[in-house]
């Protein structure tokens, strides 16, 4: 079965999309938005892997507040795939075919403290939200329908990154992971703290 997904594919062009786009524009934005989808399903799926291992001082407050992130992200995710099928086109939500298709390396981190998952996070949501700035800006002609949708997802996205951040922040305004280019590196900044790092 997992195999079969593996090999499961966005078919070329779709036979009908969108009045006033073409088939191929249909395609290549349904191409874009396929890799939204992973990232999304991706996020929501690593949100909730942080949700359970999350340990240590902070605990309540972090572990509660991810879970409304990986509910706003699993509607996301769903808007997303039907926008998708609206152009024509099917959406792929099998794990073996996300997971074929990513450009990214699985979430590195299993249980540890609630400051060190925070500052991963930070690069999770680095990582999502350049794609989606990137996509943004790729719409921008294509499928202005499409870029408002993910504009409206990319400010919530955008939000809850500062809501981790806020956490590795210092009053001073510097940022304990500025600078990590791995989730290991930005989960040592976190622990080790603003003031150590820079001392
Ligand atoms: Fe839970």
């Amino acid at each position: 079965m997992a195999k079969e997904s593996k090999k499961m594919k966005s078919e070329g062009l779709p036979s009908f999309t969108i009045p006033g786009m073409t088939l191929e524009q249909g395609a290549e934005v349904a191409a874009l938005l396929q890799d939204r989808l992973n990232a999304l399903t991706d996020l929501h799926l690593t949100l909730k892997h942080v949700h359970w291992n999350v340990v240590g001082p902070n605990f309540v407050s972090v572990h509660e507040m991810l879970d409304p992130q990986v509910d706003a992200v699993r509607e996301m995710a769903d808007t997303t795939a039907e926008r998708i099928s609206t152009l024509g086109l099917s959406p792929i939500g099998t794990p073996g075919a996300l997971v074929a298709d990513r450009s990214w390396n699985d979430y590195s981190i299993g249980r540890a403290g609630a400051i060190e998952h925070l500052g991963a996070l930070d690069l999770v949501y680095v990582g999502v939200i350049e794609d989606y700035r990137r996509d943004i800006a790729a719409t921008e002609e294509l499928d202005p329908v499409t870029q408002d949708m993910l504009i409206g997802q990319s400010s919530q996205l955008e939000q809850f990154h500062w809501f981790v951040r806020a956490h590795l922040e210092t009053s001073g305004g510097a940022l304990s992971t500025a600078g990590a280019s791995s989730e290991v590196e930005a989960r040592g900044q976190a622990r080790a703290g603003v003031k150590r790092k820079t001392a």
